[in-house]
């Protein structure tokens, strides 16, 4: 993957990080359009460079199998407003791939891969412009934007996440089991936790919210209100 080399380091930014499913992505979209900043869903660049991973037949446990496909296809993003980012493979639309089961999967084993890992860092660097950026993800506080002007880890029990996620499915037609899906979080979790390259942890100083009781406004209210503090 290649990266835009414009990246504006004077921008403010907020990260958001946590585990999937505590609401990140839709707080991050309703933020950023309140302050008017530039979005990055840093997991859909995973997902992106799983994709490509997929597609030039990489072998997924091997690092320099995985970086070499990373090196032979090109993906850009495409904001779309409240209808998050359509992703594109050189010329190929894969939007609809970026989501699946499969592609989450793929996406969080190479996320173990410090060097899949360094790759992506200008890529998504990249997006810090003016006025400002949301930078929603597992690293942004800890290591993609160290001096980020607000930190937030915005997390949730396993249960509303697993009920939050059938829900989604469901619109989309997909039935499965409160079971499977608490197992798929608690196992994703763990990689995520555990791993030793960026590991999924609040970075020192963030504002730590549980938003399994609160409404996605007031999380966000939350946030708006500690952003007036320090930007
Ligand atoms: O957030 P999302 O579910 O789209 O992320 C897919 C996977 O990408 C995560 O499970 C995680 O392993 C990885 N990821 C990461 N660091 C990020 C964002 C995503 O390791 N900043």
């Amino acid at each position: 993957m290649t990266s835009t080399p414009s990246n504006n380091p004077a921008a403010p930014v907020i990260t958001i990080d946590g585990p999937s499913g505590a609401g990140k992505g839709t707080v991050a979209q309703s933020l950023a359009d309140q302050l008017g900043f530039h979005l990055l869903d840093s997991g859909a660049v995973y997902r992106a460079a799983a994709i490509i991973a997929l597609k030039a037949s990489a072998d997924i446990s091997s690092e320099t199998s995985v970086l070499a496909a990373l090196d032979t296809f090109q993906a850009t993003f495409h904001p779309q407003g409240t209808d998050g980012v359509r992703v594109k493979i050189g010329d190929e639309d894969v939007t609809g791939e970026l989501r699946t089961q499969q592609t989450a999967e793929i996406a969080s084993q190479i996320a173990v891969m410090q060097a899949v890992r360094a790759a992506l860092l200008d890529e998504q660097r990249s997006f810090r412009q003016s006025p400002g950026l949301v930078a929603d993800g597992r690293d942004m506080g800890t290591v993609v934007f160290p001096d980020a002007q607000l930190k937030v880890f915005l997390t949730a029990s396993v249960q509303e996440r697993a009920e939050r996620r059938a829900k989604q499915l469901k619109q989309k037609g997909i039935e499965t089991t409160m079971r499977t899906l608490v197992a798929e979080i608690e196992s994703r979790d763990q990689r995520d936790s555990t791993r030793e390259h960026a590991p999924l942890v609040a970075a020192e100083g963030a504002l730590y919210i549980d938003s399994s009781s609160l409404s996605i406004d007031q999380v966000v209210d939350q946030i708006v209100t500690a952003a007036k503090l320090v930007t």
